[in-house]
């Protein structure tokens, strides 16, 4: 048996029927399913709550199949193996329904089912894990049976293709949900280390001042990934690595970085603050971006064989206000790279004065920055020069280190979407991105995508195309040790 997680006075979801569309897609399998299940070990699900997944007839389920599907899935993915009467509990609370798209009556009949065993005020919550083109469908039907009534609604990224997409998706949705329902996710908002930096820069003087164009010469935030596109090639060739990933998670995450200080955590302050970052984000030029893409894409199924998608981009992104005016972002993330990390880099200045003999010439380049691994658990390294033991003046390279898992008790994590599943459920939007962000952020692409630079292919394993060096020069990327 697991122990329930702390609460701290938070007060547990009301009652729920819980719809994943897109149940058999890849995110329901890796993420979603092993995210609810854990919150149910963790104590943080509801008293009383019902799960239905949803999909099209090919894939339809029964009952039975879906429960067998579930445990597959948190077998593999989860944390908690599925075992004993935590298991028999949450399973018996699963329940498929044919998408509304085939069979309108089937998930109204399902909710209405649901909520009767449940008994009481019920709150609907609706995972959209599809790709952007099937929400406007699912929506529609959503509310030509009224099942938007005390309901929320989660959004997957990407929000759209481009703007036009983008501001459609959004009218289509407010034509039946209102802005307090919405909750347009980015997993990325919901890791333990992306939350905080936050604290890291508002709940310390040690790093804030520093925090700025007068200090810092450049920042990496850096994705790369060893995982192949996993068989999702119709979903990737729609997407590519810039919608999959920078559009949405890097751009989020920049943001982050370069926020002014919001009056508190609540949801209008902190996201009118991440917002006002991505007014200030240049447009694009594709000129400052790399993209690539691995050999054998063209091989995997569902891809285009003359397909130019990107599996791989690197690109400088520049902020244009007093703090960060001449400081370059370099973002890069691909899929089949030499190593999964996720990591942002601060680069410091070096000092104006360089009285130490070796400190000449930048002989020392990696010395001088911050590091946040931001890949659960999650760690943070300052490296700075030292003096090495000795009659000599001579510098050295040192390390000050702080790990989640030995300073914190890893049990007590929540996986980003199991941590953004319980705020949909507790109604809090303060992780979620708002539409006016999110069209901002297709404002500043819109140059990329009209005009995409050639992809340039690259070797598999290896760290992507042979000219990234140019996107940093004269700064390197940094990697990891
Ligand atoms: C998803 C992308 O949103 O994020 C995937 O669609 C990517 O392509 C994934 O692999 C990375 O997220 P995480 O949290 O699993 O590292």
């Amino acid at each position: 048996m697991s122990t329930p997680l702390p609460q701290n006075g938070r007060p547990r979801p009301d009652n729920h029927v819980i719809v994943v569309f897109g149940i058999r897609g890849d995110l329901a399998k890796r993420k979603i399913l092993p995210g609810l299940y854990h919150l149910a070990v963790a104590g943080l699900l509801p008293d009383d709550y019902r799960i239905i997944g949803c999909a099209r007839p090919p894939s339809a389920m029964t009952v039975d199949e879906f429960r067998e599907y579930a445990f597959d899935a948190v077998c593999q993915f989860a944390s908690d193996k599925p075992a004993g009467k935590e298991w028999s509990d949450f399973a018996a609370r699963l329940n498929f329904a044919i998408d509304p798209d085939d069979g309108p009556q089937s998930l109204a009949t399902a909710v209405a089912t649901a909520e009767e065993e449940i008994g009481g005020n019920v709150r609907r919550l609706y995972h959209l894990a599809i790709p952007p083109d099937a929400m406007q469908g699912v929506i529609s039907l959503l509310g030509a049976k009224g099942l938007q009534k005390n309901a929320r609604i989660i959004c997957e990224k990407p929000f759209g293709v481009d703007l036009a997409s983008a501001v459609k998706l959004d009218a289509e949705i407010t034509e039946y949900f209102d802005e307090s329902q919405i909750f347009r996710i980015d997993h990325f908002l919901g890791k333990e280390s992306i939350d905080n930096i936050l604290a890291l820069r508002f709940a310390n003087e040690l790093f804030e001042p520093l925090w700025r164009r007068s200090h810092v010469k450049y920042v990496q935030i850096d994705v790369p990934e060893t995982l192949s596109i996993e068989g999702r090639g119709a979903f990737y060739e729609g997407t590519g690595a810039f919608r999959d990933m920078v559009v949405t998670h890097l751009f989020q995450v920049l943001g982050i970085l370069a926020m002014e200080q919001p009056t508190s955590l609540t949801a209008r302050p902190l996201r009118n603050e991440i917002d006002k970052v991505f007014e200030s984000l240049r447009a694009l030029d594709p000129e400052e971006v790399l993209r690539g893409q691995y050999e054998g894409y063209l091989d995997e199924p569902g891809v285009a064989p003359d397909s130019s998608t990107e599996t791989f981009i690197a690109l400088r992104a520049w902020v244009d206000n007093s703090r960060w005016m001449g400081v370059p972002f370099y973002l890069r993330t691909g899929k089949c790279l030499a190593e999964s990390r996720q990591m942002i880099t601060i680069g410091l200045r070096e000092p104006v004065m360089e009285i130490f003999p070796d400190q000449k010439n930048g002989a020392h380049p990696d010395a001088n920055k911050i590091i946040i691994d931001f890949k659960d658990p999650g760690s943070i390294h300052a490296y700075f020069l030292a003096k090495q033991p000795g009659p000599e003046m001579a510098l050295g390279q040192a390390r000050m280190h702080f790990h989640y898992r030995e300073s914190f008790q890893e049990k007590n994590n929540l996986e980003a979407y199991e941590r953004l599943l319980l705020e949909v459920m507790l109604g809090n939007q303060s992780l979620f991105t708002r539409s006016d962000g999110i069209e901002r952020l297709w404002e500043v692409a819109a140059p990329l995508l009209e005009h995409p630079s050639p992809v340039e292919a690259y070797a598999k394993g290896s760290w992507g195309p042979r000219s990234i060096e140019g996107v940093v020069a004269p700064n390197r990327w940094t990697l990891p040790e």
